[in-house]
């Protein structure tokens, strides 16, 4: 499987390594084999060649800050934009982990539409255009008889989106609940523990928890826009975030956090999403709620559903490798 990576960052990094840590392995398993022919950073430059780049001297490269430090070879393009890449590159799947726009989804929106339109499946770990463009994606996908995958943009590998759409086909879920930001569990465990609010903010995006920029995290965007992904995969309704309502923890202090602990309550910013709409709202829970238990970046999903009752998933919400397998588990559903 021939892959072009558009946005080459974190998560980006995280599938690179992946593939070249474990492809002997993946191969021997299920005969996946990933090759990435196409890269795309946004300021640090392209490559592209169609027999597959080195993964070691990219990482070696963007680690220098450049990709223009990747050697010489011949058959080397150097610089397409990434609208070229996706259009001209021989890549099977486009692999797209560029910023989340919640108001446009743009340009990883247009990125979409070129990969479709030349023949390319898609796997996303970018929430925008999911989020906002979803049915008409999923149409066009359809159409041009190519996939489109995107369990990465919610509780990063661990498996929301397959387990609701795969594992519980044929329940009835009238209900998703959870804790689906993993910078904001990690900073309000991180001040139950005595941390400041910024030290706490710091260590998350140190640990690649945190959006490029954090306010979406702190303010319950990211949140949001992991609800509409799931209203849009679960009950096919294309919230607007405007539809909802939306509070983050900047105005959680010390003292609540403080007051929280000494009733026996913990703060957590749950998510509720249901048929008739979602919401974000930071809530102080019994520390008898299965969420309570939920800390640091880890996140937690319940499913509410007919046949099985209550189905709750626990796991990583972000980070590098947690977010790049989100991809992989993609790819090689797509490789099956
Ligand atoms: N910023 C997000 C989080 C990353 O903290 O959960 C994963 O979407």
């Amino acid at each position: 499987m021939k892959l072009a990576l558009i946005g080459f960052g974190t998560v980006g990094q995280g599938l690179a390594e992946i593939l070249r840590d474990k492809g002997a392995e993946l191969e021997a398993q299920s005969g996946f084999r990933g090759d990435i022919v196409a890269v795309a950073t946004q300021r640090r430059g392209t490559l592209y060649h169609p027999d597959g780049l080195d993964i070691d001297d990219l990482l070696t490269a963007i680690g220098k800050g450049h990709l223009d430090h990747y050697p010489d070879v011949l058959g080397l393009t150097r610089g397409w934009d990434a609208l070229t890449l996706i259009k001209q590159s021989n890549a099977d799947v486009m692999v797209e982990s560029t910023h989340t726009n919640l108001e446009t989804a743009q340009p990883a929106l247009d990125y979409c539409y070129a990969a479709l339109d030349s023949g390319k499946h898609i796997v996303m770990a970018n929430k925008g255009p999911i989020a906002l463009a979803y049915a008409d994606l999923k149409e066009r996908a359809r159409r041009a008889g190519k996939l489109i995958r995107f369990e990465a943009t919610v509780m990063a590998g661990t498996p929301s989106i397959r387990l609701a759409m795969g594992a519980l086909r044929g329940c009835k879920i009238s209900a998703a609940k959870g804790i689906l930001n993993g910078t904001t569990n990690y900073i309000l465990t991180q001040m139950e523990n005595g941390m400041s609010y910024a030290d706490a903010l710091g260590q998350a995006q140190a640990l690649g928890y945190a959006e490029a920029d954090p306010t979406a995290d702190v303010g319950g965007w990211d949140a949001a826009g992991k609800a509409i992904i799931l209203s849009n995969a679960l009950f096919d309704k294309p919230l607007k975030l405007r539809d909802m309502d939306v509070f983050g923890i900047t105005h959680i202090t010390a003292a609540d956090v403080e007051a929280a602990k000494n009733t026996g309550e913990k703060w957590k910013l749950i998510v509720t999403v249901t048929p008739e709409g979602a919401s974000v709202l930071p809530t102080r829970i019994p520390l008898s709620n299965p969420l309570a238990a939920v800390s640091g970046g880890t996140n937690a999903i319940t499913y509410s559903t007919d046949l099985l009752g209550d189905v709750t998933l626990v796991g990583a919400g972000a980070g590098r490798s947690q977010t790049g397998f989100g991809l992989l588990s993609d790819l090689l559903e797509i490789g099956e």
